[in-house]
C-alpha cells in the first residue's frame, strides 16, 4: 500500500511539474497586454513535518490564496494553468520547486480564487531531509495559453518564513 501510494503520488506530482516546466520553457512575455492581477498568498499552517523511511521530509501545510486573475484574460486567451509552488534553496540545489496545488481556468469569470486554510493537492516532499528550519517562498504562477501565439508565464512570490526547526 505504502509504496503504491508513493508511486501514485510521485506520478501526480510529476505531471504537475511537467506542466510547469512546459510553461516555463515556452514562456515569453506578452508585452501588449498589461494585466492587473490582485493577489494575496500565504502559508497558513504547518500541521506536520515528518521524515519518511528512506529519509524524505514531508511537510503537511495549508495555504491561503486570494487572487483575481480576470484581467489576465484577453480575446486571445484560451485558458490559464494556475499553480502554487513552494520554493527553497538547499546546498545541493539553488532552487527547489514543489508544486502544491494547481487548477485550469477556461473562463474569465472563473479566474477568481479564494482559498482559505486550503490543503495542498500534491504532497510537499523534499527528496532529501532538507525542510527543517528551511526558508520557504510560496509562488502563484499563472501560465497563459493563448488561442494563437506563444504561452507566457507570470508569477507572484511571497516569502513565508522558516519551516519548523524540528519534526512535529
Ligand atoms: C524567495 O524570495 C525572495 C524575495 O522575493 C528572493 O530574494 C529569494 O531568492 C527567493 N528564494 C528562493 C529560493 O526562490
Amino acid at each position: 500500500m505504502h509504496s503504491i501510494y508513493h508511486r501514485l503520488n510521485t506520478a501526480v506530482t510529476f505531471f504537475g511539474t511537467v506542466a510547469a516546466v512546459l510553461c516555463i520553457l515556452t514562456s515569453s512575455t506578452d508585452l501588449l497586454h498589461k494585466s492587473n492581477p490582485n493577489i494575496k498568498l500565504g502559508l497558513r499552517e504547518v500541521r506536520r513535518l515528518v521524515q519518511h523511511h528512506g529519509g524524505k521530509d514531508q511537510a503537511v501545510v495549508t495555504f491561503d490564496v486570494n487572487a483575481d486573475l480576470r484581467s489576465v484574460f484577453t480575446w486571445n486567451t484560451k485558458q490559464l494553468f494556475v499553480y502554487v509552488q513552494a520554493e527553497y534553496e538547499t546546498q545541493e540545489n539553488r532552487i527547489n520547486e514543489v508544486v502544491l496545488w494547481d487548477s485550469i481556468v477556461q473562463q474569465k469569470d472563473k479566474a477568481v480564487f479564494k482559498l482559505s486554510n486550503h490543503k495542498t493537492k500534491y504532497a510537499f516532499i523534499d527528496p532529501g531531509h532538507n525542510l527543517r528550519g528551511r526558508d520557504v517562498n510560496l509562488t502563484l504562477v499563472w501560465c497563459v495559453m493563448p488561442r494563437v501565439g506563444r504561452m507566457y508565464t507570470e508569477r507572484h512570490t511571497v516569502s513565508v518564513g522558516k519551516m519548523p526547526a524540528t519534526y512535529i
